[in-house]
């Protein structure tokens, strides 16, 4: 379905509800969440970076160019009243996961990093088994700054690859030669920091089923640990640099289906095992141990390990996410620097939740992880009666088209169906408008 040139776009379900839901939210309630945290339980740290050296044309991010270190400066300076503001209301908790995104987190110097993440040590107990993760742009990273992120104690790193191809790199913007690929991970191997992630996107413009092999043929040669492989999103009415990019290069949705299911199928060839909607890991990854384990999560950041149910996001625009709701930053940075300055807490938005929201967050959740769902199962476990009515004709309808197979309660995406995973899983979102039929929903709104 489409309203005029914007295809409705199906949430990705790294929050239920999805952000669309959020609305205007007193900091003070946020101050009693965070009061009311348990004094045990490890909580998640998320930094958001809002600013890069260079726009990439294709970028869905939250960021705006800088070409001098001034406004970097000006924001770590809000970035720690925000530490010490929150960490004080928290109580120095412990920390099981760290994360630093963006935008780009390279673009802080070593120096500022370290005292950062010096700050937070201070009011936060990190964990000696903590995940400190770093998202890196390649072309803004350097040696001096891998070594601060290592005696910073970050032992894992994403970094921004995108296409190896130099005809999609030009057409997005963004050149990097793989020579610059290879130094990165010199220094970061070199330093200790063998967890490496390669971000990777099909169905941007230029991109065919030829570069996306040389794409996959170099990624195999470089070996990270772990890659994600995103569809590109392409949302120009959001995004207006986007449309830099010529639409008529941009692949139709059989031809991005086909990209997707060629770097499938060579990154199994090389020995990575798929993980729910886009992600790809070789055995041993704690992504991988997690899913079979049964503890996969999604959250911000996609799929995660992270046992933490509470991750408290810094930074403009940065989403938190707590046992009692969802908050979210002012996202502009005036405006969250301003309400720093005066000491406030510069929550802008958010959402409470209530328990039938968590019972769906868990049932989507599930199929996001597993693509497979016992929904009955999970109503029990939150003690809810629910009889999933509407639910179960979209899921028999979904059986007889051969999408889902149903094993008693459980119900399982099939092969056939598993490109519509998204469209799928919202049957479940109490939030989304239900007028479509849901074979239909899958087969024209699984996009972008
Ligand atoms: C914040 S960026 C990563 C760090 C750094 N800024 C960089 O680009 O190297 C996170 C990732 O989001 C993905 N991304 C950005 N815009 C996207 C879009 N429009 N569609 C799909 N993925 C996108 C890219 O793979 C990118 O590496
Ligand atoms: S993709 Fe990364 S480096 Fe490029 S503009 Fe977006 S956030 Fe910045």
């Amino acid at each position: 379905m489409t309203t005029g040139n914007k295809p409705r776009r199906l949430p990705r379900y790294t929050s239920y509800p999805t952000a669309l839901e959020f609305d205007e939210l007193d900091p003070a309630l946020y101050a009693k969440w965070l009061g009311d945290l348990s004094e045990d339980q490890p909580v998640s740290l998320y930094f958001h970076i809002p600013f890069c050296e260079k726009l990439c044309w294709f970028c869905g991010c939250f960021t705006k160019i800088s070409n001098s270190y001034e406004p970097i400066r000006r924001y770590l300076d809000s970035l720690r009243q925000e530490i010490s503001l929150i960490g004080g209301i928290a109580g120095r908790k412990k920390v099981s996961h760290i994360h630093f995104g963006g935008g780009s987190p390279t673009i802080i110097n070593a120096e500022s990093f370290q005292d950062l993440m010096a700050l937070v040590r201070e009011n936060f107990e990190i964990l000696p088994e903590a995940e400190i993760a770093v998202e890196i742009d390649p072309r803004t990273c350097s040696q001096d700054k891998v070594t601060a992120y290592a005696a910073s104690g970050v032992n894992r790193v994403s970094l921004g690859i995108q296409d190896f191809n130099i005809e999609v790199q030009q057409a997005i913007n963004r050149v990097q030669p793989d020579a610059l690929i290879a130094d990165n991970l010199r220094w970061f191997r070199d330093a200790g920091i063998g967890n490496i992630n390669f971000d990777l996107i099909y169905g941007m413009p230029r991109q065919t089923l030829d570069t996306i092999e040389e794409t996959i043929v170099k990624t195999g040669e470089f070996a990270p640990s772990r890659i994600a492989l995103f569809g590109y999103a392409h949302v120009p009415w959001l995004k207006k640099h986007q449309q830099m990019m010529d639409k008529h290069h941009l692949p139709e949705q059989a031809e991005r289906q086909a990209m997707f299911d060629l770097a499938s199928r060579k990154l199994e060839g090389l020995g990575y095992l798929a993980i729910g909607l886009d992600h790809f890991a070789r055995p041993g990854d704690s992504l991988l141990v997690a899913r079979d384990r049964g503890l996969l999560r999604r959250n911000f950041q996609g799929y995660s390990a992270d046992k933490a149910t509470t991750m408290i996001g810094f930074g403009a625009s940065a989403i938190g996410s707590l046992p009692g709701g969802y908050v979210q930053n002012s996202p502009d940075v005036r405006l969250y620097a301003q309400a720093l300055e005066k000491g406030k807490i510069p929550v802008r938005r958010g959402l409470k939740v209530n328990k039938t929201d968590l019972m769906y967050r868990e049932v989507i959740s599930t199929l996001m992880c597993y693509f497979a769902v016992d929904p009955d199962a999970i109503a029990d476990r939150h003690g809810i009666k629910a009889t999933f009515s509407r639910e179960k004709a979209d899921l028999a309808r979904l059986v007889e088209a051969g999408y889902m197979e149903q094993d008693g309660s459980l119900y399982r995406i099939s092969e056939r169906g598993q490109p519509y995973l998204r469209a799928i899983a919202t049957l479940f979102d109490q939030y989304f408008p239900q007028g479509s039929d849901i074979i239909d929903r899958c087969v024209h709104e699984s996009e972008g």
